[in-house]
């Protein structure tokens, strides 16, 4: 077996992974035989190779999982009083049952399954269901929803959106959905687009990850970057949870609201504003002592409808009416939401996205230009800057780094503050790819609007791994991710060099697991951050922070079953000839049904520095280690190797270091007492 790099965190040694009662921000129930039952399977199934590092140690575990083979409903019901919901023998995926959804009268009728008590706060799930439409049946589709409420507050969430079904035969829908809000009714249903249809579901489960600690001695890139420029990332309420917020707060010190602060978000509705994510974002950032770039108030993407509607509910037209009230309309925005977090939020995307460099002006024809001219960007700047005086004003575009864009966008610029607007910055989206952009052009780019005496920033940075529209790959190879970091590393040379005129570097999302690139331009796996989708650190953070990136890859595999509990530790301090001055703490942190986590301290009783460690064992009961996080490790039969992190491998005289692991059992969990560290017995 090859070791494998993997990591440590806080809370550490609390809970198994799939104890997820800890990370909860709910008062709701957990179900311990559930996560009993979740966690062996997450350790009956070790999958990882050095083919596959972008899911190392990514067993899913089921959460629910309905076949309807035992003839009941399994808790599904209708979501009406119209429609029937039952078990059918007529057709199955697999085996020789579904359930049948008929008599319906409206197309948002279908089966519906409380999820209240099984899905978790903060934890991505993935869902999936097989559907079918009867025999004969019309093509028609459907997609698959989560209902929370809160209260009197409703939300309908798509998690798969709309799939053309073919009568006659299964379509699987799947897609991942994670729980941010605290809820207090919340149940996942199908329904069809259009049309009553019958249908048929099947072979439905709501499966995750367990999450891993984040790495918690690595270095904190807030610190790297101290002297240079605050960094930040794009986030949105998941990311404030468990092992997310734990990253966020460590690494970040600026942060924007991903989707919460756009108009779609904060006015669904004419002067109805809303802020429920929003706030909670701020309020983190508070909280943690993170800054907060608001984005955006105005772009002509996730703006409603109504916004572009003249007063009879038509679409505008240029006219000097429709430009007075879209320009009301756009004050009225500006002053409600920025004046709403005046006190919060130190630089504002006042305007994004507005040049289009194919036009003959450099000027996108959104409909704010069609109906306005420029005007929607004096109007907003100026109404910005009356009610957040302090905030700095932005505008923010991407491919700056293209001469045609840049020189646009410089033009704009020019004229603008020439008018007296007040525009305090040019924000530098940054979205690449592992070959796109070059330094050079990105150092021109951030020449280019030094010259004009503004600010920069680069606002929404990632590096996806394709370089085209097309490609999909299923796995994401090493020699990519290194290729990726050696781009983060070119460009973070190019920011450094221009620390003096950039005042922030924002990555646009926190780690793998939740980026835009999942689905853009089509769907497929795309992992453009600096933490893996187990938000550990991958090649890129290593790259940029200017450190070897410690070596991934393993192979592992284990097995669980038996029910017992246990809880103990202990040290030992063997002597023998050989011996080094060392004393291990070996301790089960916690144990269920086939699995246990272990933590493992080495602690330094000599009197010189160890430097790079590897720590041996033999388990005695045929115990397998699944995954370690805080070191890499190797297993052969019973005998464990763990070797140190470059992170982790100085122990001073009288230091320790730790790590810790999860593993399968059965029948017996003996500790073990002795243990050699670089080859020799230690002897505290
Ligand atoms: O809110 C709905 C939710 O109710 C529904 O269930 C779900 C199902 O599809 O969709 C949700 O809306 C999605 C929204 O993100 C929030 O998750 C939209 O479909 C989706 O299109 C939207 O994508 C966002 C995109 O802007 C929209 O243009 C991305 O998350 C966001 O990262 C991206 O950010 C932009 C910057 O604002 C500007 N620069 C480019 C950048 C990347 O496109």
């Amino acid at each position: 077996m090859v070791p494998r790099r993997n990591a440590p965190g806080p809370g550490y040694g609390a809970n198994p992974p799939g104890a997820k009662g800890t990370r909860m921000r709910t008062s709701r129930r957990v179900p311990v035989a559930l996560l009993a039952l979740s966690v062996a399977a997450a350790l009956g199934v070790g999958v990882w190779s050095s083919a596959t590092p972008v899911k190392a140690g990514t067993a899913p575990v089921t959460a629910v999982s309905t076949d309807f083979e035992d003839g009941t409903t399994q808790n599904w019901a209708p979501r009406s009083t119209d429609e029937t919901v039952a078990n059918s023998p007529t057709v199955a995926h697999d085996g020789t049952h579904s359930l049948a959804v008929t008599d319906r009268t409206e197309s948002w009728q279908g089966p519906t399954l409380d999820l209240l008590d099984t899905m978790e706060l903060g934890v991505q799930y993935t869902i999936a269901a097989w559907v079918r439409l009867a025999d004969g049946d019309a093509s028609t589709s459907a997609r698959l929803s989560v209902e929370r409420r809160l209260g009197d507050a409703v939300n309908y969430e798509t998690v798969v959106g709309d799939t053309t079904l073919n009568a006659g035969s299964w379509t699987q829908m799947s897609g991942t959905y994670t729980l941010a809000n605290d809820v207090d009714f919340l149940t996942v249903y199908v329904e069809t687009s259009d049309g009553t249809s019958s249908f048929f579901i099947d072979d439905f489960t709501m499966t995750y990850v367990p999450a891993i600690p984040i790495e918690a001695d690595i270095p904190a890139l807030k610190d790297v970057f101290a002297d240079s420029f605050p960094i930040g990332a794009a986030v949105g309420r998941a990311q404030l949870l468990g092992e997310h917020g734990q990253l966020l707060s460590k690494h970040f010190s600026t942060l924007t609201a991903g989707n919460a602060m756009k108009w779609d978000a904060t006015e669904p509705t004419e002067d109805a504003f809303t802020y429920t994510d929003a706030d909670a974002i701020v309020a983190y950032a508070n909280a943690n002592d993170i800054a907060v770039r608001g984005h955006t108030l105005v772009w002509h993407n996730q703006t409603p409808s109504w916004v572009f509607q003249d007063a009879s509910g038509a679409t505008m037209t240029a006219t000097e009416e429709n430009k007075t009230l879209l320009l009301s309309r756009l004050e009225n925005h500006i002053r409600n939401v920025a004046g709403h977090y005046a006190d919060d939020i130190y630089a504002w995307d006042v305007v994004n996205e507005v040049i289009d460099e194919g036009q003959s002006d450099g000027l996108r024809r959104s409909t704010w230009y069609t109906v306005t001219g420029l005007d929607y960007i004096r109007t907003a700047f100026a109404v910005a800057r009356e009610v957040a005086p302090n905030a700095k004003l932005y505008i923010n575009d991407y491919n700056t780094t293209v001469a045609a864009k840049r020189d646009a966008l410089y033009d704009l610029v020019s004229q603008l503050k020439s008018e007296g607007i007040p525009i305090d910055g040019v924000g530098h989206q940054m979205h690449g790819n592992v070959d796109w952009p070059s330094a050079a052009d990105t150092d021109a780019a951030l020449t280019k609007f030094a010259a004009l005496g503004v600010e920069q920033q680069v606002t929404e940075m990632d590096i996806s791994v394709y370089t085209d529209s097309t490609s999909s790959h299923d796995t994401i190879s090493a020699d990519l991710l290194a290729r990726q970091a050696t781009r983060y590393q070119a460009l973070f040379d190019v920011y450094a060099a221009h620390q003096a005129d950039l005042t922030s570097v924002t990555l646009w999302g926190l780690a793998d697991d939740d980026t835009w690139l999942k689905t853009f331009p089509i769907t497929r796996l795309d992992l453009p951050l600096l933490f893996d989708e187990q938000l550990q650190s991958k090649p890129a953070y290593w790259s940029i922070i200017g450190q070897p990136s410690p070596t991934a890859s393993t192979t592992a595999s284990a097995s669980a079953s038996a029910s017992t509990s246990a809880s103990a530790s202990a040290s030992a301090s063997a002597s023998a000839s050989g011996t080094t001055a060392c004393a291990v703490t070996y301790s089960v942190a916690g144990q269920w049904p086939g699995g246990f986590q272990g933590a493992v301290a080495i602690g330094n009783t000599g009197t010189a520095a160890i430097n790079g460690w590897t720590l041996g064992w033999t388990f005695a009961d045929g115990q397998q280690i699944a995954q370690l996080w805080n070191g890499g490790f190797t297993q052969s039969g019973s005998t464990v190797t763990v070797t140190s992190e470059a992170w982790n491998g100085t122990i001073a005289a009288g230091g320790s270091a730790s790590f810790g692991f999860l593993g399968s059992w059965d029948g017996t969990n003996t500790m073990p007492t002795s243990f050699t560290l670089n080859g020799q017995t230690c002897s505290g």
